[in-house]
């Protein structure tokens, strides 16, 4: 075995395999939005090379599982996945296995040391050398790491290999320099990074060209998006502009530098979808200095307060840790005092996962297991209890749904989201994913909201 890293350089010279190739390749993704994204580059990465994706995971000459490493759970997942894969590959030597993503950066060489099964660990700023890791591998049995972060890389010239649909992702920015104590991404993302304007307004026209009808700007923190003298409320306002009939979406806000300019963006254009994912945390000032979020409630609870009175109705969501080192009884019943106040229509909620190397390791105080468990299913119950309740007051309403997908559960009805991002779940009748629908609301849970075409 070697580290590629050290040889690439010259590597990339060689002129691998073009077309002609006919390997097969199966890619797995986990986490969150940015590695869907991530996976989508890889296979237009690997497609220039003559590779073809495959669904049927049998039949494939190489598997890669796109990681994600922010809970241990995550990694966990991946680790039970390779131990089924262990099969395929005894049935099939020749068979490739690759780790990519978060958690082929943080593991690293360590990781091909422990599961043997791993041929290539590439991190998600050096997919572009995965062709030549292959071939390399290929020609002499060496397994290939490259885990180089970069300061520059935004895959900016690559197009994405997208699945059919109506709605697509686009990622604006890479990285993030924000440090959270208990957050692995800065580690294995890097330093924040942007697109250029041009680049993205172009493939938000594009893809309308090609009949999306919905797309979703993406980044960690995508309020920290800046090319030039454009930050990101010119960005939104640009593509909104230059594609009026575009749903456009974005993910994640970061409550620090979510501006005013922003939210007067938002309000000031029909095709940018009234919803902000806003991650909270912790309803506690304490923690959340310990958490380095460097804001206070009071000034969260600020900006939640203008961006509800410039878009009255607008959807909200958050995300919640509970149980971060040092959390006492009384700071937990801030997070749920917050939730009962703030009213989000979701949350996304977790308990503390310590990561090696972030600051938050170190802390001392960690809150026992079962008793992080509790308070996350206290505070599970009440979002829940208030997402049903917030629900409840559609029923009899009339909403516009963009219908997306057939629904999960029966081919016989199609699922859309509201403008807030909203579930809604309709007959399938004459229907059909892309249609722009009134919907009026019948009956609800805490998630989802069904209806009949009107
Ligand atoms: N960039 C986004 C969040 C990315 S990670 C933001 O800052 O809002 C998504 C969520 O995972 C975080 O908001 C946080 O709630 C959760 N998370 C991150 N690290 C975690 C950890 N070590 N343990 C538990 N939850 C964690
Ligand atoms: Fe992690 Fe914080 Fe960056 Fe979000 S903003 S990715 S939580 S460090
Ligand atoms: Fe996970 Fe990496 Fe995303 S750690 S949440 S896949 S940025």
């Amino acid at each position: 075995m070697f580290e590629i890293l050290n040889n690439i350089e010259e590597k990339e010279n060689i002129n691998f395999h073009k077309p002609g190739n006919n390997k097969s390749v199966f890619i797995e993704t986990y986490g969150c939005q940015m590695n869907l994204a991530d996976s989508e580059i890889v296979l237009s990465v690997l497609s220039n090379y003559g590779y073809n994706e495959t669904n049927d995971i049998n039949n494939s000459d190489i598997i890669l599982l796109n990681t994600c490493s922010v809970r241990e759970n995550a990694e966990k997942k991946i680790y039970n996945r390779l131990n089924v894969l262990k099969s395929f590959k005894k049935n099939n030597p020749n068979l490739i296995i690759g780790i990519l993503g978060c958690m082929a950066e943080r593991l690293r060489k360590n990781l091909i040391d422990k599961q043997s099964i791993v041929d290539l660990i590439v991190g998600p700023d050096e997919f572009r050398k995965i062709p030549g890791l292959i071939e390399n591998l290929i020609e002499t049995g060496e397994k290939g790491i490259a885990v180089k972060l970069s300061k520059v890389e935004t895959y900016d010239d690559i197009t994405p290999v997208r699945k059919d649909g109506i709605t697509a992702f686009i990622s604006v920015m890479r990285g993030c320099d924000k440090f959270c104590t208990f957050c692995v991404v800065p580690y294995t993302r890097g330093r924040e990074r942007s697109r250029l304007h041009e680049s993205i307004v172009n493939e938000t026209r594009r893809l309308f060209d090609d009949g999306l009808k919905e797309v979703t700007l993406l980044g960690q923190n995508v309020n920290s998006y800046r090319d030039g003298n454009f930050d990101f409320a010119d960005l939104l306002e640009m593509c909104a502009k230059a594609v009026p009939q575009m749903r456009i979406r974005y993910i994640t806000s970061h409550p620090y530098d979510l501006s005013l300019k922003l939210i007067e963006t938002m309000a000031s254009y029909d095709n940018i979808c009234k919803y902000i994912h806003l991650p909270v945390q912790s309803g506690s000032d304490r923690i959340l200095k310990l958490m380095n979020r460097m804001y206070t409630i009071e000034h969260y609870k600020s900006i939640l307060n203008k961006t509800r009175e410039a878009m009255p109705g607008i959807g909200l969501s958050t995300d919640i840790i509970s149980g971060f080192p040092g959390e006492t009884e009384d700071d937990h019943k801030l997070t749920i005092e917050l939730l009962e106040e703030l009213k989000y229509d979701g949350a996304f909620m977790f308990a503390y996962s310590p990561r090696e190397h972030t600051k938050a390791f170190e802390m001392k105080n960690n809150v026992p297991d079962e008793i992080k468990k509790r308070r996350l299913s206290e505070i599970i119950e009440i979002q829940s209890l208030i997402s049903t309740n917030l629900n409840k007051n559609l029923v009899g309403k009339t909403k516009e749904v963009l219908l997306e997908s057939v629904s999960k559960k029966s081919d016989d009805f199609l699922m859309g989201r509201t403008d807030c991002n909203k579930s809604v779940i309709i007959p399938k009748g004459s229907f059909k994913i892309g249609d722009l629908v009134n919907v009026k609301i019948k009956r609800t849970n805490s998630a989802t909201l069904f209806g009949d075409v009107v």
